[in-house]
C-alpha cells in the first residue's frame, strides 16, 4: 500500500521554528501524511515521499460501525477512503476538509468524545468517531481581538485616518488557498493555538469595539467563511452584542460565498462584507494562491466574482461592499488589473476598491514590493476604467480616492 510522509530537506530548512511554535505535528512518533507542516513551511523546506509500505491495521468505530483501517493514517482520510463518509465540498453545510493545516476546524467530528480535527488527528487503535456534532459548539483558532487604524477591503474609505481604530478585529486560522507570498502566514496555519466558540470570540471582540470605541468589528483571517457554522453563529452573536449601526465586516476570498451563504451571514447581522477575487484569469490566480487543481481555481475564481454581483444585486441598501484586488508586477499584469476594473466598474462605478501591493513574505521572499509610483500607476489605471473609489496600499501608506491621502508621504 502507498503512504505518503512528509520529510525535511536539511539542506533547505532554516531552523526557523515555525514547525513547532505555529504549526505543530499532533503525531509526532509516526508521520501519517495531514501535509499540515507541508504546507505551513515558510521556506518549502518539507517534501512529500510517497512510501510502499504494508500497514498495520487497526479497528475503529464510526456511528457505532466497525472499520478496520490502516494506523499510519489521519481520521479524516480514513473516514474519506475506508468508511464511506463523505465531507462537504465547498459550500461548507456539513463538516469539511477546508484548511487541511488544523487552523479552521471544519472538519472537526466527536472522536473519542471530544471535537477534534480529523485532518490532523492520527487514527487509534479502537478509537470511536461520531458524525453528528450538533450537541458541541462549533470552535475555531482566533487571534485577537485588537483595534484597528487601517481596516479591510470593505472598511469604508472616509473612516480612516490612521490615528483614530475604525476597528476591532480578529483573525481567524485556516485558509483553503495555498498563496505562496501569504500576508499573514502566523495566523493563516496556526493549528497549536487554543480554539474559541463563536460566543467566545463575540464577546472578546466587543469588548475590544466598546473600550476603543470603534465603528465596527471585522473578522478577518487566513479565511473565515470555511468554517460556516462558526461564521454564522458569530455574526449572530455579535448583533446580540452591539447596537444596529455598527458595522460587522467581513473580509474574506469569497471563495466559498454562494448566495445561499451570503443570505444566511446578512440574515446573521454581517452588513459589511469585502470580497477579493485577487485577480480576473484562471492562470494568474492560480499563480497568486497556489492552487494546482484547475477545476477548482476556476470554481473558487468564479464564486468570488459572482459575490460581488450577489450581494451588490441583493444587498446594496443593507451592506457595504468592497472589492479587494491584488497588484505586483511578477504576479498580474496591468492589463488584466484594468480588465478586472471595467468588470467592476460594470455594476457600479462607486463600488470600492483595494488594491493590495503584495510584498515578499512567506515562501515568496524573491519579488520585490511595488513602489509607492508603481502603486499609483495601478490606481490610475483603476480609475481610467470609471471607478470611482479606488484605494492603493503603498509601502508608505493607503492612498484613496481622489488622492486623499491617508497618510503622509
Ligand atoms: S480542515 Fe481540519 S482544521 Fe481546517
Amino acid at each position: 500500500m502507498k503512504i505518503r510522509r512528509v520529510v525535511i530537506d536539511r539542506d533547505i530548512c532554516r531552523n526557523c521554528g515555525f514547525c513547532s511554535f505555529v504549526n505543530t505535528c499532533y503525531s509526532l512518533s509516526r508521520c501519517v501524511g495531514c501535509l499540515s507542516c507541508f504546507y505551513a513551511c515558510p521556506y518549502n523546506a518539507r517534501k512529500v515521499v510517497i512510501e510502499d509500505t504494508t500497514p498495520r491495521y487497526v479497528k475503529i468505530y464510526v456511528d457505532g460501525i466497525e472499520f478496520t483501517v490502516p494506523e499510519d493514517m489521519t481520521v479524516a482520510e480514513a473516514l474519506k477512503n475506508f468508511c464511506g463518509y463523505i465531507f462537504s465540498d465547498i459550500d461548507g453545510k456539513k463538516p469539511s476538509i477546508a484548511c487541511g493545516t488544523g487552523g479552521c476546524w471544519a472538519c472537526a467530528l466527536v472522536v473519542d468524545g471530544e471535537l477534534k480535527r480529523t485532518c490532523i488527528t492520527p487514527v487509534r487503535d479502537g478509537m470511536k468517531v461520531e458524525t453528528d456534532i450538533e450537541k458541541f459548539k462549533p470552535l475555531r483558532i482566533v487571534h485577537g481581538p485588537s483595534p484597528h487604524t487601517v481596516g479591510g477591503k470593505a472598511t469604508p474609505w472616509w473612516e480612516v485616518n490612521y490615528v483614530n481604530y475604525v476597528e476591532a478585529a480578529i483573525w481567524v486560522a485556516g485558509c483553503n488557498l495555498r498563496c505562496p507570498q501569504c500576508q499573514n502566514y502566523h495566523v493563516t496555519y496556526d493549528n497549536i493555538s487554543i480554539p474559541m466558540t463563536p460566543e467566545e470570540a463575540a464577546v472578546a471582540v466587543v469588548e475590544c469595539h466598546k473600550r476603543y470605541n470603534t465603528k465596527g468589528i471585522a473578522v478577518s483571517g487566513g479565511e473565515p467563511t470555511i468554517n460556516r457554522r462558526w461564521l454564522v453563529e458569530f455574526f449572530r452573536e455579535v448583533s446580540k452584542k452591539v447596537k444596529p449601526k455598527v458595522r460587522r465586516h467581513l473580509d474574506s476570498n469569497g471563495t466559498v460565498l454562494t448566495p445561499d451563504y451570503i443570505d444566511e451571514i446578512v440574515e446573521a447581522g454581517c452588513n459589511n462584507i469585502g470580497v477579493e477575487p485577487k485577480c480576473l484569469y484562471v492562470d494568474t490566480y492560480m499563480k497568486i494562491t497556489g492552487i494546482e487543481n484547475r477545476d477548482l481555481a476556476k470554481k473558487y475564481l468564479e464564486t468570488s466574482w459572482r459575490a460581488i454581483e450577489y450581494i451588490y444585486e441583493n444587498y446594496s441598501d443593507r451592506v457595504y461592499l468592497g472589492v479587494g484586488l491584488v497588484y505586483n508586477k511578477t504576479l498580474v499584469s496591468l492589463d488584466e488589473i484594468a480588465e478586472a476594473g471595467r468588470k467592476i466598474a460594470s455594476i457600479d462605478r462607486k463600488i470600492q476598491v483595494t488594491v493590495l501591493d503584495y510584498f515578499p513574505a512567506f515562501r515568496r521572499r524573491d519579488i520585490k514590493r511595488p513602489t509607492v509610483w508603481g502603486m499609483l500607476e495601478v490606481k490610475k489605471v483603476l480609475e481610467d476604467q470609471g471607478l470611482e473609489t479606488v484605494i492603493v496600499q503603498t509601502v508608505a501608506g493607503h492612498i484613496g480616492p481622489k488622492n486623499y491621502r491617508m497618510i503622509e508621504l
